[in-house]
Parts: C-alpha cells; structure tokens; sequence
C-alpha cells in the first residue's frame, strides 16, 4: 500500500473552534478521517500530521522522501512566510498538491502570496475541508501508471 503523506501548518489543530465562519465546522480529527477513507477507496493509506513548528513540517517532508506516493499540504500561515518548506518539497520529486480551506485570494492581501504554489503541481483554496479529498484524488490520478 502506498502512502499519502497530509501534512498541516499552525493552527489547524483548532479547526472547528477556530473562526469557523472562515475555517468551517469540521474538526482537524475529521479531516484525517476524510482523508483516510478516500485515501482508502483507492488502496493508498496516509500519514496525517499537524504542527505548529515548521521544523517538524520540514522533517515530515524529508521523511516522505522514503516512502511517499505523493504530499498534499496545507501550511496555513507558512505558506505566505517559509521559503524552507519550499525549499524541501523542492527536494521532493512525487506530485505535491497545495490546499487551504479558506480562499486566500478573497482574504488580506498578504494571504496571496504563496512560497509553496512555486512548487505545488496543484492548489486548492475556498473548497472548505473538501479540498482535501479532492487533493488525495488528484495524487491518486498523478500517480496512476497510464493504462
Ligand atoms: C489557510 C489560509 C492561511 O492564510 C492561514 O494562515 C491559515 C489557513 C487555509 O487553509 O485557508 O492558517 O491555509
């Protein structure tokens, strides 16, 4: 079974009481369940991780290196500040999808910029928590041997 690394920045451990007319209702815990069960349907599994440090997000990435199918991404404030996450999925070949729940481009101006979308062969953003899925889908289709 191949792996689907789903990695999230800061604050999202507080989905569901964070600013929910922004971030929604659903709690960090069901996105993972989400991601899983997607992830599932077509024989991938994942590893779900969230922290409010870059350092570990970078370490996850490298640990993805080993063994990932691919990434989906949400780095939350990092996405506008981290030129080293870029710099590490840089050093990443599988596909990277970029996600935010919120449409960044509908926010402050300093949520339009993305170090990470350098990279990111996809970006989802204003699709709520549902982007997720969506993210695991296209990893799947990027990573379908042609038929
Ligand atoms: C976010 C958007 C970012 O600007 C913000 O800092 C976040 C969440 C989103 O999912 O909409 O924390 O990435």
């Amino acid at each position: 079974m191949s792996l689907i690394y789903v990695l999230n920045g800061p604050n999202l451990n507080l989905l569901g009481k964070r600013q929910p007319h922004i971030y929604g209702h659903e709690t960090l815990a069901d996105v993972e369940a989400d991601c899983r069960r997607v992830a599932l349907e077509f024989g991938h599994g994942i590893r779900f991780h969230q922290s409010n440090r870059e350092y570990e997000i970078i370490d996850w990435i490298h640990e993805a290196h080993e063994d990932a199918a691919g990434i989906v991404i949400n780095p939350a404030a990092f996405t506008h500040t981290s030129v080293a996450i870029l710099d590490a999925l840089n050093a990443f070949a599988p596909p990277v999808i970029e996600v935010h729940i919120s449409n960044v481009h509908k926010r402050e101006s300093f949520r339009h910029h993305s170090f990470v979308s350098h990279r990111a062969d996809g970006v989802i953003a204003g699709l709520g928590t549902e982007g997720y899925q969506l993210a695991i889908r296209r990893i799947v289709s990027l990573t379908k041997p042609p038929a």
